[in-house]
């Protein structure tokens, strides 16, 4: 076992070392990411599309992240465990964010994440004990507002550093910077005393989350800030070929696999 992450841990590591992120869904990706030394393992509302099969983050409910931290939990010693807040489970109220974010910490969650312009949920969830992330740039959850999959950053980066700030002030120790040009991540993170994470924000920020599917090579899709580090498709799926295969030419079971 190594050593344990926490929040104030890993926010230590700015400017020093980078901080390692992916996402998991279950207990065995959990226990892998953990072998693999990953600081802090996010079980993302992008189950909604990785694990769920939609098109969107939207539908994710707050009981289905719930479901997902439960497993996680089990398979992680170090790792820091951080849950995602889906679509309304916030934005109603500063109340609201902190009641679902007690639900996830409930389920075993060690820091809850959100996204967008929401500083006061932020704050009041700090104020509870909870370590808090940010998420600006490209949000998921305001697909519809943006009009689909863009770039963020181009003419708005300034918005987008004023909310990384106010995020930052509020307590965060995070911020996600998703899909916005390198130079304005590396501008926020200069300007913020938290940690910035990236994923398609280039290779300036303080560290970088991927999703699991993506890194394993898992998903049918290739995405330009994604890379897959082993072709995972193909091989689970000549795997699975080949014990189709075993079986209907009866090489499977053996006798070494009976009683
Ligand atoms: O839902 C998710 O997986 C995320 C990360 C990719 C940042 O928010």
């Amino acid at each position: 076992m190594g050593k344990k992450r926490t929040a104030p841990g890993l926010l230590a590591l700015k400017g020093k070392e980078r901080v390692v992120c992916l996402t998991a869904y279950d207990v065995m990706s959990a226990e892998m990411a953990d072998a693999a030394g990953v600081d802090l393992v996010l079980v993302g509302d992008s189950l909604g599309n990785v694990i769920l099969g939609h098109g969107t983050t939207l539908p994710v409910e707050l009981e289905d992240v719930g479901y997902h931290v439960r497993a996680v939990k089990r398979g992680l010693s170090d790792a820091l465990l951080i849950a995602d807040l889906p679509f309304g489970s916030y934005q109603c109220s500063t109340e609201q964010a902190v009641e679902s974010a007690v639900y996830l910490m409930k389920c075993g969650a060690e820091g809850v994440k959100l996204e967008g312009d929401y500083p006061e949920a932020i704050e009041a969830c700090v104020k509870a004990g909870i370590p808090m992330m940010g998420h600006v740039g490209f949000t998921p959850q305001s697909v519809n507002g943006f009009g689909g999959f863009k770039v963020q950053g181009r003419d708005d980066g300034e918005e987008i550093l004023g909310v990384s700030q106010r995020l930052a002030e509020a307590g965060a120790f995070g911020v996600v910077l998703e899909m916005m040009t390198a130079t304005l991540s590396q501008k926020i993170t200069q300007s913020v005393d938290c940690l910035t994470i990236g994923i398609g924000g280039g290779l300036h920020c303080d560290g970088e989350i991927q999703v699991w599917h993506d890194v394993l090579g898992l998903s049918a899709k290739q995405y330009k800030h994604a890379k897959a580090f082993v072709a995972g498709r193909e091989l689970f799926t000549d795997a699975i070929g080949r014990y189709a295969g075993d079986v209907r030419e009866g090489k499977f079971p053996g006798e070494e696999n009976s009683f």
